[in-house]
This record gives structure tokens, C-alpha cells and sequence, in this order.
């Protein structure tokens, strides 16, 4: 466990006796594959607890909250915080048929409007499924708001009456920064936003 103030040095860390193999100075490759594991392993369970807690928050934050903008609002905030990798945590709204237009989002100025057929927001309205891009640049047709994005992950939002109305999208300046835990954890966010998306529907897009 790390004790503030204790860190006296790249030793500290785990016991150079371990790390190096004794007799050339190298690590040998077994104890690589132990130790990459053991960061991955570290790794997913912090994403875990990431969510975990960005869940309990929106839970507690949104309860009684039947306004979509306050909503989407809320959730941008609380995961822009919370996902260390996030560039641009925001919302694109259904407003018209096969048109989506920027909602409330955290980050750099975000493009106003994307038809379905441009994309990653696009695909993941076009398909209704959730788009999980590792390397932007490989996409095609996906839109550069901001030049720094290497990859990206969309969402798709769902009216209670099961029509599309938005779609959650957040990028990042690390290449392929999302994966299943990131999917699955934003599903639920999506899942929980559900059940704020009904009082004002009207007045929040007209598709
Ligand atoms: N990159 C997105 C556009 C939205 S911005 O990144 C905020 C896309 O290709 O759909």
C-alpha cells in the first residue's frame, strides 16, 4: 500500500531484487507477462470502481429529476470528472429525422450538427449500438472537432418509449482508451438517463 510521504525511489515500488534478473540485469520475459497482468488486472478493476461510483453519484444526484437537459447536464459533469482519458464528455440531440445536434456537453468547442450518415455519433445513431473506436483516424468518415481525439466511444440514448433521442460520446487524446468496461458502464449511465428523459420530451427534440 502506498504511505504518503514514504516514496524514497523507483524501489520502493516493488523490491529491485525482484525486478531485475540478478545474474544479467534484464527482466526476463515470464516475469514481464506477470507483471503486465497484474497492471491490467489493476487497471480493470479501477475502471470498475470508476463507474461504480460515477453511478452512485448520478443515482443520488438525479433522483426525483424528470428534465433532460438537467440530466444530460449532470451525467456530462459527473463522467468528464470522473474518466481521467475523457477529452469531450457530452451529448448530440435527435432534433430532427436522421439529424442530431450538439447538446450539454464538458470540453473543447463540439460540432453543432451531424447527420446520421457522418460519423461515429452517426453510426451509433444509424445502427442504434454502441461504437467502440479504438484508432479514430481508421474510421471512416469520422468528424476531427478536435484535432487531438485518437479515439472515441458513442452510445446510444433511448426514449422510455424505446425511440432514439440522443447519443452519449466521449473522446480521448489516448489511442483506443475505451473497451467493454467503458461499453458496459455507459449502458448503464444510458439506462439510468432513461428514466429522466420523459417530462420534457417536447420541448428537448422533435424528431
Ligand atoms: N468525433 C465525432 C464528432 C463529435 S466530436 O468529437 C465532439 C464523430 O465522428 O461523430
Amino acid at each position: 500500500m502506498f504511505v504518503p510521504g514514504s516514496h524514497s525511489g523507483p524501489e520502493t515500488t516493488a523490491g529491485s531484487g525482484d525486478r531485475l534478473s540478478e545474474s544479467s540485469g534484464y527482466l526476463d520475459s515470464s516475469r514481464i507477462a506477470v507483471m503486465n497482468a497484474t497492471v491490467n488486472e489493476e487497471s480493470t478493476t479501477a475502471k470498475h470502481e470508476i463507474y461504480r461510483e460515477a453511478l452512485r453519484e448520478i443515482d443520488a444526484v438525479l433522483e426525483g429529476v424528470d428534465d433532460p437537459i438537467t440530466a444530460m447536464s449532470t451525467c456530462a459533469c459527473i463522467l468528464h470528472q470522473r474518466l481521467s482519458a475523457a477529452s469531450w464528455t457530452g451529448f448530440y440531440r435527435v432534433v430532427a429525422p436522421r439529424l442530431l445536434r450538439v447538446g450539454p456537453y464538458q470540453g473543447p468547442l463540439g460540432c453543432l450538427e451531424i447527420p446520421f450518415d457522418r460519423g461515429v455519433c452517426g453510426a451509433a445513431a444509424r445502427e442504434r449500438a454502441p461504437q467502440v473506436v479504438a484508432d479514430v483516424h481508421q474510421f471512416p468518415g469520422h468528424i476531427a472537432c478536435d484535432e487531438g481525439a485518437r479515439s472515441e466511444i458513442v452510445i446510444p440514448i433511448f426514449h422510455p418509449d424505446g425511440d432514439l433521442v440522443a447519443v452519449l460520446d466521449i473522446d480521448s487524446h489516448q489511442p483506443a482508451a475505451f473497451d467493454d468496461i467503458d461499453r458496459e458502464g455507459l449502458e448503464r449511465v444510458a439506462e439510468r438517463l432513461r428514466a429522466s428523459l420523459g417530462g420534457e420530451r417536447a420541448a428537448f427534440y422533435s424528431a
